[in-house]
């Protein structure tokens, strides 16, 4: 029988509801983006973002349905799945309690899904899910770790960022270049200019420090603050630094350090299997360097489309299958709200 279950993302700044059949065909999945109100600001502001979430978070549902009946017209949904952690609490709750609207509404299971673990499974919508157990790389605005993925629920850390994530120091570079939020696709922009430009592509020229360089190949953490402080120091010293070869060579460290890690990490647990996932995964220089990766440690590095790559709700849809087949999700409904929040 096929099974289908609606995810429902809100915890930072997109709002995303999906409906998925048997937690792999998409039949429905709009998004809501917010990222033109914050660019105002520079960056997300938690109040515009719950109350964008809370004004679009009916007709993205309205939207879903309607493609369901659709599409599926003698189907019914069978659960609701909802990131309930981690994320901004204001924005985390207006999925909760939509959630829990559809749930009372149409007498379906919530399951609740933490985010991070949600985006590995972008990995197996229209596509099939490595086998356990993974590598499980999050590139985002706030995370740049490293997982060993066992199994829906079972996930370990093995690597982390010690201070900003990959993401953040991508946008706080743009921000001391004058460029746009966000700074990642921004930073890439100008990156390609430089790389057109083809003169200088020196690595040895890099003007950035390597990150982490005495790090023991067992271990896989990641830091980028000082990087920043070294693009800040540099301009100061050299105010006519072009932008181009700047976000070139910052962006160079970046993903000399994610590919380092990916590559130290499968040898040392013998893992040949990865999915990457989070917003710096749209980046094409990352891209690149990790499919050279993979062909040259013979891993099969899976990088899901940029579209589920981001924030949305089908990977929500996708995790919550799992747990809807394993049957071992706790209802919402009967724990704590407060403790989901954590
Ligand atoms: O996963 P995500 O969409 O949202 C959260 O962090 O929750 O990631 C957003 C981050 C931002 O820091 C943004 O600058 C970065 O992903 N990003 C990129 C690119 N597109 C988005 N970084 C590098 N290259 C890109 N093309």
């Amino acid at each position: 029988m096929d099974i289908y279950g609606m995810g429902i993302e809100s915890s930072c700044d997109e709002t995303g509801v999906a409906i998925l059949k048997n937690g792999k065909e998409i039949i429905t999945n709009p998004l809501f983006s917010q990222i033109e109100t914050h660019r105002l600001y520079g960056g997300v502001v938690p109040e515009n973002a719950s109350r964008m979430h809370l004004e679009k978070m009916p007709s993205m549902i309205k939207k879903a349905m309607a493609d369901f009946h659709a599409t599926a017209p003698d189907e019914k949904i069978s659960y609701v799945a909802v990131t309930t952690r981690p994320g901004l609490v204001g924005s985390l709750l207006m999925g909760y309690n939509a959630a829990l609207a559809i749930s009372h509404l149409l007498d379906i299971p919530v399951i609740p899904i933490h985010h991070l673990e949600a985006h590995f499974y972008a990995a197996g919508i229209q596509s099939v899910m490595p086998e356990y157990p993974f590598l499980g790389l999050l590139l985002s605005g706030g995370n740049s770790s490293i997982f060993l993925v066992h199994g829906p629920g079972e996930i370990e850390l093995a690597g982390d960022t010690f201070d900003d994530a990959a993401g953040e120091a991508l946008d706080k570079a743009a921000s001391l270049l004058g460029l746009s939020y966000p700074g990642g696709p921004s930073m890439e922009k100008k990156a390609r200019d430089y790389r057109n430009a083809g003169e200088h592509l020196d690595a040895a020229k890099n003007p950035f420090p390597r990150i982490l360089k005495s790090q023991p190949s067992d271990e896989f953490n990641f830091s980028f603050s000082g990087l920043k402080t070294s693009l800040l120091y540099l301009k100061q010293r050299n105010p006519d630094l072009a932008t181009e070869e700047a976000a070139y060579f910052y962006q160079e460290r970046i993903i000399e350090i994610i590919i380092r890690n990916v590559r130290n990490a499968v040898l040392h647990f013998g893992i040949k299997r990865v999915v990457a996932a989070g917003g710096v995964t749209a980046n094409t220089f990352l891209r690149e360097a990790l499919e050279k990766l993979a062909a040259e440690i013979h891993a099969r590095i899976t990088v899901p489309p940029v579209s589920l790559c981001t924030d949305n709700g089908a990977m929500v849809a996708a995790l919550g299958w799992h747990y809807y087949r394993m049957g071992n999700w706790s209802d919402i409904k009967k724990v704590s709200s407060a403790k989901e929040f954590i």
